[in-house]
């Protein structure tokens, strides 16, 4: 006899129970007769969710309504079905408040007791389906809400990544999101950049208690051969042979991460022995976020061949530039130094202070189309003359703008020659509007001009040129980049004194 047919009768009356049992079991029930709520209450525990009981009202001792208060305030929802008299409706009423399924009056009408029976049976079966339904509903929603915020977090980690050599950092980040996506015990990745391994685990091996070898084992096993080891299985090669190190990964997945030809690395994360297994839904999220470690993979490699390419001919032009400008070159290594102290002095972060240090190096590449003529003249501008000059900046930005790749620097360069209180070119520009680097580039420039022989005058005097700044402080140069830039200087000029001066000693 199946559980779903189980039947408890409760009432006082022995004979009832006796009668009841006797017809009900040539109906399929299993019925057990009991003769008190308190045996009830006594059973309750141990009698399965799905049990009918069929409870009269009328007892000694404890009532029905009583029996019914006291299941209801243990939190337990058995079906119950009321046997009460004809009388008492009203009580009826108050143990269906109480959870009971239905009631039916005495004397029994055995006919209809069947009917009511069934009916129970069937809406408890009914209520069933639909909470396993609505379970089932909610379960794949919070995986689909789960699986839209892994979406939208993986969107910012790639949004974030725009240099090559982020890309291990940019991994590390996809690491952690799954790692916490997932409720993972232990997640690994391991990948060959520019033919380096490099394994990151989240928590460090230490904290979890991995077994270091064992696991690097398996994410080698698995970027070599790009098959995925799901719970365990899968971790079979072509010839049949079957890898041992997976046998303690039972919990793990591993997924190979594929290149343009091989794979070239292998994400592991693990669930903890009580946890679910991965369900199909899950794996192709993990799939997804090892096709975006990839795509990030080509793109900064592709990134950085191109970087490589495109640098290398803006550097020939800034030589080419270099030997046509008879003015610039002999001051460079002092400026690189004066720039680096005023970079540090303003707590640059390294990627802006590297990104104004290449702009320094490209500032007047603009200068390549200006021509020979007005560029080494021999005396001063004419005013034509200078409007051509003056074209530098924005001729500089246009040719490191030409592909966007360097549209960082090209700004910095277009802006290096506006003056702070915004009466300098090419777009008069003011104050913060200025970009930072164009500030710092505009003192430095300056002053290394001020300090550089042109062809029509000799340089100007070391404290000439530093008064000069202290003067133009506030109108054509940033006071703040000004200050830090003159303490630098002074710092410098102590350095290289004591230098010279241990030199004759
Ligand atoms: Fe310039």
């Amino acid at each position: 006899m199946s559980d779903e047919r189980r039947l408890l009768i409760v009432d006082d009356d022995p004979l009832v129970g006796f009668q009841l049992s006797d017809i009900l079991s040539e109906q399929g029930y299993a019925p057990e007769a009991m003769e008190s709520g308190i045996e009830l209450l006594e059973k309750l525990d141990s009698v399965p969710d799905n049990t009918l009981i069929l409870l009269d009202v009328n007892m000694p001792l404890m009532n029905g309504v009583e029996v019914m208060r006291r299941i209801d305030a243990a939190g337990r929802r058995p079906s119950i079905v009321v046997m009460t008299a004809h009388a008492s409706v009203q009580t009826a009423i108050e143990c269906l408040k109480l959870g009971a399924r239905d009631y039916i009056t005495k004397p029994l009408d055995m006919d209809l007791l069947t009917v009511t029976l069934e009916r129970v049976r069937e809406r408890d079966a009914l209520a069933a389906t639909n909470s396993e339904l609505s379970q089932r509903l909610e379960d794949s929603a919070t995986e689909f809400r789960r699986n839209q915020a892994a979406l939208k977090k993986l969107a910012e980690i790639l949004r974030l990544q725009s240099m090559p050599e982020e890309f291990p950092q940019t991994t590390l980040e996809i690491l952690r999101l799954t790692h916490e996506l997932f409720g993972s015990e232990l997640s690994s990745i391991s990948l060959c950049v520019n033919r380096k391994p490099i394994t990151y685990h989240v928590p460090a091996l230490s904290e979890a208690g991995g077994n270091a070898e064992l696991l690097q084992n398996a994410l080698s096993w698995v970027m070599q051969t790009g098959n995925p080891v799901i719970h365990g299985k899968g971790a079979a090669t072509k010839e049949g042979l079957v890898n041992d190190d997976f046998a303690a990964f039972d919990r793990s997945v591993f997924l190979p991460i594929r290149g343009d030809k091989d794979s070239f690395g292998a994400l592991q994360i693990s669930r903890g022995n009580t946890a679910t297994q991965f369900t199909e839904s899950e794996l192709e999220l993990l799939e997804l976020l090892c096709a975006e470690v990839s795509v990030l993979h080509s793109n900064a490699r592709l990134y950085e061949n191109y970087e490589r390419m495109t640098i290398g001919a803006i550097t020939s032009l800034a030589n080419a530039l270099r030997s046509k400008d008879n003015s610039t070159g002999d001051h460079s290594r002092r400026t690189q130094i004066y720039l680096n102290r005023t970079i540090s002095g303003l707590n640059l972060p390294k990627k802006e202070a590297d990104l104004v240090s290449f702009a320094m190096r490209l500032h007047d590449i603009g200068k390549i189309r200006v021509p020979n003529s007005i560029l080494n003249k021999p005396g001063p501008l004419t005013r034509e003359e200078w409007e051509i000059m003056r074209m530098h900046p924005v001729w500089g930005y246009d040719i490191l703008n030409s592909d966007g790749m360097l549209s960082e620097v090209a700004v910095l360069v277009r802006h290096h020659h506006e003056n702070f209180d915004g009466t300098g070119y090419p777009d008069k520009l003011k104050g913060s509007d200025i970009p930072l680097g164009s500030r710092i580039m505009a003192v430095v420039d300056s002053f290394d001009a001020m300090r550089s022989n042109r062809p029509y005058r000799k340089a100007i005097p070391f404290e000439a040129a530093i008064e000069e700044i202290r003067n133009k402080s506030g109108q054509q140069f940033d006071p703040d980049v000004a200050d830090i830039f003159l303490e630098g200087i002074v710092a410098q000029s102590a350095a290289e004194t004591v230098a010279r001066e241990s030199q004759f000693n």
